[in-house]
C-alpha cells in the first residue's frame, strides 16, 4: 500500500511538472513547496478514486471544451493558487449552480481541496493540478464571470518580479476571459504587491477599481472567506488589502 502512495504520488507530480518544464513560454518555478509529505490512506483513495473525475487535462493545442468542462452550470469561476482549498469550496458550496474551477501546484493543497470536495459533497468543482497560467490560456474568450488571486505568491526580490503572478500578461488574459459585469478578486498582505497589483490594474482599462470608500479594501466583504495564509497573515500583524475590479463593458 505504501509504495502503491508513493508511486501515485511520484507520478501526480511528475506529471504536472514534466507539463510545466517542456513549456519553454512558462518559467518552471512556483514559490515555496510543491510536493508535501507522504500520503494517508484516505487521501490516497481520493487521488485515485475522485480526482481523475475531477481533473481538468489541458488540450495539446487550442482551446478547452468549455461547455463539457461546465457541465451545464452557469459561468465558471476560476481559483488561482487555492492553496488549501478553503475559499474555493467555501464558494462552491453557496454556489452550487456555478462551476468553481482551482489551479494549484502544491500536491497536499489539491489532497485539502478533494477532502473538502468529499466531505461537502461538492459537484461543481474542476481542478488543475499545476500552474494556473497554461489553463488561462486554454480558456476560450468570456468564460469566466470571476477571478480570484488570494494572496499570491509575493517573489520579493526584483530580479524574480517577472515570476509574479499579477503581470500585464495576467490583465490581458483576465481581460481576454472575464465578460463584462464579471469581476476580479486579489488579495496581499505585502504592501509592495498591493502597489504593484493596483498599477497594473491602471494599465488595464477593461477593470474598474471598485473602491467605493476610503478604506473599502481594508474590509473583507461577507461573501469572501478567509484563506489559511491571510489568517497567518493577520496573526503575524500583516493586515491585507481586498482588492476587487469590475470588468466594464465597453472596453
Ligand atoms: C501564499 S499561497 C496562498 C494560498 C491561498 N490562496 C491562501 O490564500 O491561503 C500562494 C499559492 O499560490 C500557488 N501558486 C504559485 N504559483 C502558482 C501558479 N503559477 N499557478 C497556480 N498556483 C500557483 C502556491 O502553490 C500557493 O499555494
Amino acid at each position: 500500500m505504501i509504495n502503491c502512495q508513493h508511486k501515485l504520488r511520484r507520478t501526480l507530480v511528475q506529471i504536472r511538472y514534466d507539463d510545466v518544464m517542456s513549456s519553454p513560454r512558462y518559467i518552471p518555478k512556483v514559490y515555496g513547496r510543491r510536493q508535501g509529505k507522504g500520503f494517508k490512506p484516505r487521501l490516497a483513495r481520493l487521488y485515485e478514486d475522485l480526482l481523475p473525475n475531477i481533473s481538468i487535462t489541458l488540450p495539446d493545442s487550442g482551446k478547452i471544451d468549455i461547455a463539457n468542462l461546465v457541465s451545464g452550470s452557469k459561468s465558471p469561476w476560476l481559483e488561482v493558487g487555492f492553496g488549501g482549498g478553503e475559499h474555493l469550496a467555501w464558494q462552491a458550496a453557496r454556489h452550487r449552480d456555478v462551476m468553481m474551477i482551482g489551479a494549484e501546484p502544491f500536491i497536499d493543497g489539491v489532497g485539502k481541496l478533494l477532502s473538502l470536495v468529499d466531505e461537502h459533497k461538492l459537484t461543481n468543482v474542476r481542478i488543475l493540478h499545476g500552474d494556473a497560467r497554461p489553463l488561462m490560456e486554454a480558456l476560450p474568450d468570456g468564460t469566466l464571470e470571476r477571478i480570484f488571486v488570494l494572496h499570491p505568491d509575493p517573489w520579493p526580490k526584483k530580479r524574480h518580479f517577472k515570476r509574479r503572478m499579477i503581470s500585464p500578461w495576467f490583465f490581458a488574459e483576465a481581460t481576454r476571459l472575464i465578460q463584462p459585469g464579471g469581476m476580479l478578486r486579489v488579495a496581499s498582505d505585502i504592501p509592495d504587491y498591493v502597489r504593484w497589483t493596483l498599477m497594473h490594474a491602471q494599465d488595464a482599462p477593461a477593470f474598474e477599481w471598485m473602491a467605493s470608500k476610503a478604506d473599502h479594501w481594508r474590509v473583507r466583504p461577507d461573501d469572501w472567506p478567509q484563506t489559511r495564509y491571510e489568517a497567518k497573515a493577520l496573526r503575524e500583524g500583516r493586515p491585507p488589502a481586498y482588492l476587487q475590479f469590475s470588468r466594464l463593458a465597453d472596453t
